[in-house]
């Protein structure tokens, strides 16, 4: 198959596609997407294949309107209501019960589904335009770091899907928060995009935490994630420059290694998540043996330590 690559002005193309049970990648705010009618089990069968994705690992519907959201959900919690006026359009996830229409693909068998309504303008046209809730992993094949320019989609996945909208660089650059609202206290499954500390400050109370638990309630989490082809070691400061090596690291170090990707900056902590994956990406390129990340503690960067964590995690398993 040839991939057409769209701009956002091709919106009503893109949206024939999704309609014909094609997938198309798309811009959100967080990474790019891959895209089919979530409504439609042989187009989101399709995303497992093109991606190389393991069959038990759900994906994310997107909407572009809340009424949308109680024809694909059992219930809708209080709790969900606060954080829908405070997050949405943007990069909260919420897992619910799921509703009968919702295809067993999606939720690869799951009585829950996870739903986002995601802020990019591309994105919220073409779930208007295809008339259709879009079931949308990232659009990276399955374990690489998720694409943040239509460039590293076609990288992934040149002839495996109908088409890529070029709508430019992601303004988050890490995936979306996934909170899941099914038991009694919220709990956030993934960090991402949304912090911990808003999530709290707007419900009032505090949430718990299941990124890494030993039987995952969410699947994504047991799987290798966000890693390079090459070796990564993430470290939270500075290291001796050492030969064979390329560091990726905030502007304020760079000085200190001879074999830099710099991927953002410590004074604005958002740049470095916005820099994260185009960096890991530039590192596998260079002919380095190995990648050094350097992230700091603190919990403005919470989202990044994660990604690479399980980065690194890929390498030592
Ligand atoms: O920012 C994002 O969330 C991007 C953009 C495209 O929206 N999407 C994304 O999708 O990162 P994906 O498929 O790469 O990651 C979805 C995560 C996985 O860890 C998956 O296991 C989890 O959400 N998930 C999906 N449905 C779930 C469910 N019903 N219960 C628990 N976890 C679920
Ligand atoms: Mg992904």
């Amino acid at each position: 198959m040839r991939t057409l690559l769209l701009t956002p002005g091709d919106i009503e193309t893109a949206a024939e596609l999704i309609r014909q049970g094609e997938l198309v990648a798309v811009p959100t705010e967080t990474v790019y997407g891959l895209a089919a009618n979530a409504l439609d089990t042989a187009a989101v069968n399709k995303i497992f294949t093109a991606k190389g994705r393991p069959q038990d690992n759900p994906l994310i519907v997107h909407i572009s309107d809340r009424r949308r959201l109680p024809e694909l959900v059992t219930h809708i919690p209080d709790d969900a209501v606060k954080l829908m006026d405070a997050f949405w359009p943007g990069a909260l996830t919420m897992v619910f019960g799921a509703a009968a229409c919702v295809p067993s693909a999606v939720t690869a068998g799951l009585p829950t589904v996870a739903v986002r309504f995601p802020g990019h303008p591309v994105m919220l046209e073409l779930i208007k335009a295809a008339g259709v809730p879009l079931a949308a992993p990232s659009g990276n094949r399955s374990g690489l770091p998720s694409p943040t320019l239509a460039g590293h989609v076609l990288d992934d996945l040149d002839g495996k899907i109908a088409a890529v909208i070029d709508g430019g660089p992601c303004e988050i650059g890490v995936e979306s928060t996934v909170l899941d609202m099914t038991g009694g206290t919220p709990c956030i499954l993934r960090l991402g995009g949304v912090s911990r500390a808003d999530i709290e400050r707007v419900m009032g109370k505090s949430v718990t935490l299941d990124t890494h638990s030993e039987k995952p309630r969410s699947p994504g989490q047991k799987y290798r994630h966000y890693a390079p082809v090459k070796p990564l070691a993430a470290v939270s400061a500075p290291i001796r420059d050492e030969r064979g090596i390329v560091v990726i690291c905030p502007e304020e170090q760079a000085h200190l290694y001879s074999n830099a990707i710099i991927y953002g900056q410590l004074s604005q902590p958002e740049t470095l998540a916005r820099g994260l994956y185009a960096a890991l990406r530039e590192a596998d390129k260079t002919d380095a043996d190995r990648i050094v990340a350097v992230c700091p503690d603190g919990e403005a960067f919470d989202a990044v330590r994660d990604r690479l964590r399980r980065a690194e995690q890929e390498h030592t398993t």
